[in-house]
């Protein structure tokens, strides 16, 4: 089959690799149909994921048919139609007991990561009856993939862990999908103002198309200044940072109102200064979190009934064969404009 591997830092090629195999009782095989490039992905070819090896199969969002199950499974069959969760979970554990999959004993992240992932023709799930979700017939594959990763993180960490309640002021730094994700799920609690920042002109004009009340460029601007301008020197009543770099960190420090809410998602690479010297009698909240995914079957009936649109995310489709020129379209989004780009099964 055709799958696309990591070879190290700056190297992924497009192999025929042999069929993943039941190895586990749980295990199912799922047939991808439709797969998509995360900036994570990016990040592991830059090589800041150590813990996912040359040789590994790359991609932890899609949707697919599943081929065959091990003798554990029983709640799913050959022929259904699933979506593969971004979060392996068993169901059992501590961590998922408590809801909290992405700390899973025997799963969390670990597809494309420490597994072989979905950027392939077939991918071998662990714990299959946690991982997947049946898709309900009728519904668009393409909105179905956004699930898989994008909305549960946008919602998760930041608009539940925001804790954004009707009449807030939100703020989202960084309008990528997953900023955009929050975007879209922000508005289910209906805020009075949500304020995207983004450095991308593009980016802040869809945001517009997709709910935000007003945009910042911080290239242009102060966008500290300017927040705090719109919102009568009080500052957002939550912040929720999407980028992961300290610089916007470090705003979210400066907007968030007494009260507030910090709700961090970006994966940081280094450290980022605390100024307890600002904030200490501010009564706020700072959050983080991996996504659980703990919200999909949620998130899935919202879509299903049409509350939220996240195929609108998508910008380019290509097919497994085309994977190379996806990466690449993906790779150079402030030129392509790309946010989400769809590989399809030929
Ligand atoms: N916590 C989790 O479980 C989790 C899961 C998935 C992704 N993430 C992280 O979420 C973050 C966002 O993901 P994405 O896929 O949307 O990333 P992305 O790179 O596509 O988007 C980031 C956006 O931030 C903007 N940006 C960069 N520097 C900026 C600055 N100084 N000021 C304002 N805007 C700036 C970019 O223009 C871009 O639009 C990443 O750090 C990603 O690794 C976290
Ligand atoms: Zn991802
Ligand atoms: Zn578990």
């Amino acid at each position: 089959m055709k799958a696309l591997v990591y070879h190290g830092p700056g190297k992924k090629a497009l192999e025929d690799r042999p069929m993943p195999e039941i190895r586990d009782a749980g295990d199912a095989i799922v047939k991808v149909s439709k797969t998509t490039i995360c900036g994570t992905d990016l990040h592991i070819l830059k090589g800041d994921v150590p813990s996912c090896e040359p040789g590994r199969i790359l991609g932890h969002e899609g949707v697919g048919i599943i081929e065959k199950v091990g003798p554990g499974v029983t709640t799913m069959k050959p022929g259904d139609h699933v979506l593969i969760s971004c979060i392996t979970s068993c169901g059992k554990c501590d961590s998922c007991r408590k809801g909290m999959y992405s700390h899973c004993a025997t799963g969390g992240w670990i597809l494309g990561n420490r597994i072989d992932g979905t950027q392939a023709e077939y991918v071998r799930i662990p714990h299959a009856e946690t991982s997947l979700y049946l898709i309900p017939q009728g519904m668009d594959e393409e909105a179905v993939v956004m699930l898989s990763d994008i909305l549960p993180t946008g919602f998760e960490c930041g608009v539940m862990n925001g804790k954004i309640k009707p009449g807030d002021t939100v703020a989202i730094v960084g309008a990528g999908p997953i900023g955009l994700a929050a975007l879209l799920t922000a508005q289910f609690y209906a805020p009075s103002e949500i304020i995207m920042i983004d450095l991308d002109d593009n980016r802040l004009s869809v945001s517009k198309k997709f709910g935000a009340t007003a945009t910042v460029n911080s290239k242009n601007e102060d966008a500290a200044k300017r927040v705090m301008d719109m919102t009568e020197g009080r500052g957002v009543d939550v912040a929720i940072e999407a980028v992961g770099v300290p610089a916007t960190f470090h705003l979210c420090e400066e907007i968030v109102a007494a009260g507030g809410t910090i709700a961090n998602v970006g994966v940081h690479g280094v450290k980022v200064d605390l100024h307890l010297e600002k904030l200490w009698d501010r009564n706020i909240t700072i959050t983080t979190r991996l996504v659980d995914t703990v919200t999909t079957p949620m998130l899935l009936k919202t879509v299903r009934s049409k509350k939220i649109d996240p195929k609108s995310l998508i910008t380019h489709r290509f097919t497994i064969d085309t994977i190379l020129d996806a990466y690449e379209t993906f790779g150079k989004a402030a030129d392509t404009k790309a946010l989400k780009v769809v590989i399809a099964a030929k």
